[in-house]
């Protein structure tokens, strides 16, 4: 699949089929997040491929409802996904000047997030691009994440997906025109 139909044809998918997805495919879209960019190649991220059913159930319990009228609709995804793959970041390394006392290079905090978010959408569009489903997730308690997972401390829990055969085929969702996001020399002008 040529990389911009990927990129236009994913979508969050949170129904899966219970087929099992085999190790070697795994490796593949960890391969994909492997050779994301990172910030001076510092690769701060981690990842947990978890399979195991009981703690599956405790990680889909964490999430957290962003409207108050319905629940997180992918704690069942992470539930009945076959597979869920944590993400995780060590903190302190991203944005850092690399010599010692450790200091933030920009105004804007440690990049942690950027660089693991980058990780994350090369492994859903590799999954994508092999047949499987994927849903970025963010909203969850991540201090309770870490409890169940042993995620040490210098470490935050960044996001989680399922990783399964789809069993849906969700509609497009919509997005803003180029128009409404995109200037020219200067902010605000089209
Ligand atoms: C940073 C981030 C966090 C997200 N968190 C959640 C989540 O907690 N639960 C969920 O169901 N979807 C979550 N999503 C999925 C978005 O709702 C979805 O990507 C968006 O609606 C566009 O749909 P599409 O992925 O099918 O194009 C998240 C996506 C991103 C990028």
């Amino acid at each position: 699949m040529e990389v911009l139909e990927a990129i236009k044809t994913r979508r969050s998918i949170r129904r899966y089929k219970t087929i099992p997805v085999d190790d070697k495919t795994i490796k593949l879209v960890l391969e994909a997040a492997r050779w994301a960019p990172s910030w001076a190649n510092t690769q701060c991220w981690r990842f947990i491929v978890v399979r195991d059913s009981e703690i599956k159930d405790r990680l889909a319990d964490t999430l957290i409802a962003v409207s108050a009228d319905r629940p997180n609709r992918a704690a069942e995804a992470i539930r009945n996904a076959p597979v869920a793959i944590v993400a995780c970041a060590e903190l302190g390394k991203s944005g850092y000047h690399a010599r010692e006392p450790k200091e933030l290079v920009t105004d804007k905090g440690d990049w942690f997030m950027y660089d693991v978010a980058l990780a994350m959408q090369n492994l859903t569009l590799a999954a994508h691009s092999l047949g499987l489903g994927t849903v970025h997730i963010g909203a969850f308690d991540a201090k309770k994440v870490a409890d169940i997972l042993g995620v040490p401390k210098g470490f935050c829990v960044v996001s989680m997906t399922p990783l399964g055969y789809p069993g849906e085929e969700p509609p497009v969702r919509p997005r803003k025109e180029l128009s409404e996001i995109v200037f020219y020399d200067k902010y605000g002008v089209e």
